[in-house]
């Protein structure tokens, strides 16, 4: 089975992935696979159905069943926008414990590779390159000081309008990195081969032109890859 190109960038939250993952998708003209949003969508599911964040069962079934729409720039829960809605903290936060179980994670792999198509994707998350893509054709783990991520998130959610303190950012995120690195399913972590970047003091441009070099320097056949698959 022949593969498209696969660019997984992971790191821990307000790392800069999904900033990054786009740009670097948009200069390469690949489809885009923003996984955290999907669990994201699955935490405001379940809150709106008043599902427990325990009940794996009915977590899994939502998860099998969950009709979502992808598209750029936005995501539809039911027919309905929401992007902006999966973006606060409650909701990432939720999104942490709901992800905690194997077969819920199960439910949305399928859904996560069949994105993989020409000419290529790249794909954001914690597992991409240790899970879901592990033959990923470039493997980036971004991290950041907290103090940089924190500064990060909270420039984002006052932006969005979402009431947000820098303190309580720090010790969620904390807390969120702490459940997602521990996690006995699909933990965060970088892949063996993936190639570990700290952004704290770097720009958005800084990091794309590197994961643009560094995959240009694997000098994937992309043409070829396009007329043969
Ligand atoms: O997806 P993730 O949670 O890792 O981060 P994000 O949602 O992309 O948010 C990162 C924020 O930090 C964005 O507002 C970026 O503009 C900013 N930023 C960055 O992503 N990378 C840098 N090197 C510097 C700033
Ligand atoms: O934007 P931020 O980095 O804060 O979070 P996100 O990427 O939207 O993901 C929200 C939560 O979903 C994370 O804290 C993870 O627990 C979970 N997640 C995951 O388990 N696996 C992924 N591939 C993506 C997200």
């Amino acid at each position: 089975k022949l593969h498209a190109p696969v660019i997984a960038i992971d790191g821990p939250t307000a790392s800069g992935k999904g900033t990054v993952a786009q740009q670097v998708a948009q200069r390469l003209g690949f489809h885009y696979l923003d996984s955290g949003a999907l669990y994201r969508l699955l935490a405001l599911a379940s809150l709106r159905r008043q599902l427990a964040v325990q009940d794996v069962a009915a977590l899994t079934l939502l998860a099998r069943e969950l009709h979502i729409v992808f598209r750029d720039g936005y995501v539809k829960l039911d027919g309905v926008k929401v992007s902006n809605e999966i973006r606060a903290e409650e909701i990432g936060n939720r999104a942490s414990e709901i992800a905690l179980h194997a077969p819920i994670r199960l439910a949305l792999l399928a859904r996560q590779r069949a994105l993989r198509t020409l000419p290529g994707l790249v794909a954001d998350g914690r597992d991409m390159g240790t899970v879901v893509f592990p033959d990923a054709t470039l493997k980036v783990f971004l991290t950041a000081s907290v103090e940089a991520r924190a500064q990060r998130r909270y420039k984002q959610l006052i932006e969005k309008g979402f009431p947000a303190s820098i303190e309580i950012l720090s010790q969620d995120l904390a807390k969120r990195d702490a459940r997602d690195i521990q996690r006995v399913s699909a933990p965060l972590r970088p892949a063996e081969d993936a190639k570990i970047l700290d952004t704290s003091n770097l720009s958005v441009e800084q990091v794309v032109g590197k994961i643009l070099e560094w995959f240009v320097a694997l000098s994937v056949p992309v043409s070829h890859a396009h007329a043969s698959a």
